[in-house]
């Protein structure tokens, strides 16, 4: 995955009324490749200090340390597994979550249980219920949970939001996301049942749900029609034969979704497909439209020039909202998710990417995977946290 996004890294400068003073005490918990974003931010940040990192492969936590951060090799404590982590260090501030998408759920449980809050990376997790339980621990730890959507803190992002809080699209009724390569499968952990659970769905689905459901204020989804398929992963003609071998989730999935407020979500996310894109990312309000243009590689941000349209004194008009450069002063984009977190973990206060949203973004993901198991549109039902 050629991120752009992952290399932008200065240090963010914030405020923060402060109810910790002491260095935060960090555990990593999973030490492959997302893991590395994760420790150079931290490594960036003043008042940080890296004391713990477990993973279930022997050996590759410290090797982990050993690349990304000599200096702190023989300082840190290595652990075979999350809970061996938070049993054995009960100081800690927070962790990072950085595990495959099938043990998020279990190491943030556990971390939250133990007093610990936790960056949790995106997919949140696999399933509505783990979502549900994961919610339910936090609320019951009093604890900072944030998850790693990154995109959050790009400009442009930001921009749709405003957009559509400014009222320029009065009431918005009909959303079209979605994204993808033409041939962009991953492969490691990424496509199995056992590790990843969810395939291209949970990995860059879950990104333009954020980029939309965020925009209108996460509505509640009602219910959903969901379809997955898997022509690519598994055939070796188009992927290399070993993945294709093993390659057991999703390759692409479209859904149409109902939202709270009579808002319908029109949905495609694909790792790979005979076509360079599914589609711009369309709104449709009562009172104009925003066009966000494809990327060819979903990474998180927006592929051009947005379009909005409207009518200005009784003509069609078209608006063109350039490309907004992100400012080096707030640091990268990953730096602020990591930043902005330990911000909420020293104040106590409100996470920046709340699990309250990002449960809906899960119920939807599940949703998809439920109703193309049944083969019919599902009503998605979400308990009280
Ligand atoms: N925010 C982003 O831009 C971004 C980019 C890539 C991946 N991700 C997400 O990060 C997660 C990890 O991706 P990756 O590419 O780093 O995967 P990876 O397979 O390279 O690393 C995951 C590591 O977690 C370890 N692990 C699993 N369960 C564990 C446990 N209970 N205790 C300790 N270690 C455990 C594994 O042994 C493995 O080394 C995925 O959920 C993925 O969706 C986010």
């Amino acid at each position: 995955m050629a991120d752009e996004v992952l290399s932008q890294f200065t240090q963010a400068k914030q405020e923060v009324q402060k109810t910790v003073t002491r260095n935060l005490r960090i555990g990593i918990i999973g030490t492959g490749w997302i893991a590395e974003s994760h420790i150079q931010s931290y490594l960036k940040q003043p008042d940080v200090e890296i004391v713990a990192a477990a993973d279930l492969i022997p050996g590759k936590a410290r090797a982990f340390l050993e690349k990304w951060a000599p200096a702190l090799a023989d300082s840190v404590r290595y652990y075979p597994d999350h809970h061996a982590l938070l049993e054995a260090e009960p100081d800690l501030d927070a962790v990072s979550v950085c595990t495959y998408n099938r043990t998020h759920a279990v190491c943030t449980i556990d971390a939250l249980n133990h007093g610990v809050s936790v960056l949790l990376e995106k997919p949140m997790c696999v399933t509505t219920d783990e979502a549900v339980a994961i919610c339910r621990a936090e609320k019951q730890s009093g604890k900072v949970l944030s998850i790693g959507f990154q995109p959050r803190f790009d400009e442009n992002m930001k921009m749709i939001k405003r957009i559509v809080e400014s009222g320029a699209l009065g009431e918005v009724y009909y959303i079209q996301t979605g994204g993808g390569r033409r041939r962009g499968i991953p492969n490691s952990t990424f496509i199995e049942q056992s590790t990843a659970g969810i395939g291209a769905l949970g990995d860059i689905g879950c990104y333009s749900l954020d980029m939309v459901l965020n925009a209108v204020g996460y509505p509640k989804p009602l219910t959903v029609s969901g379809y997955i398929s898997d022509f690519f992963g598994k055939n070796p003609k188009y992927n290399n034969p070993a993945d294709a071998a093993r390659f057991n989730v999703d390759d692409f999935a479209a859904a149409f979704v109902r939202l709270e407020g009579g808002i319908i979500l029109d949905f495609r996310i694909a790792w790979a497909m005979h076509a360079d894109s599914p589609g711009d990312t369309i709104l449709f309000g009562k009172e104009g439209a925003l066009r966000i243009p494809a990327t060819d590689c979903w990474n998180g941000s927006v592929g051009g020039a947005m379009t909005l349209y409207h009518d200005v004194a009784g003509e069609r008009t078209e608006t063109t909202i350039p490309i907004l450069k992100n400012n080096p002063a707030k640091g990268g984009l990953f730096d602020q998710k990591i930043r902005s977190f330990l911000d909420a973990v020293l104040a106590g206060a409100v996470a920046p990417v709340p699990s309250s949203q990002i449960l809906y973004n899960q119920a939807i993901i599940d949703g998809i995977l439920q109703s193309a198991q049944a083969g019919r549109e599902i009503e998605i039902s979400i308990p009280e946290i």
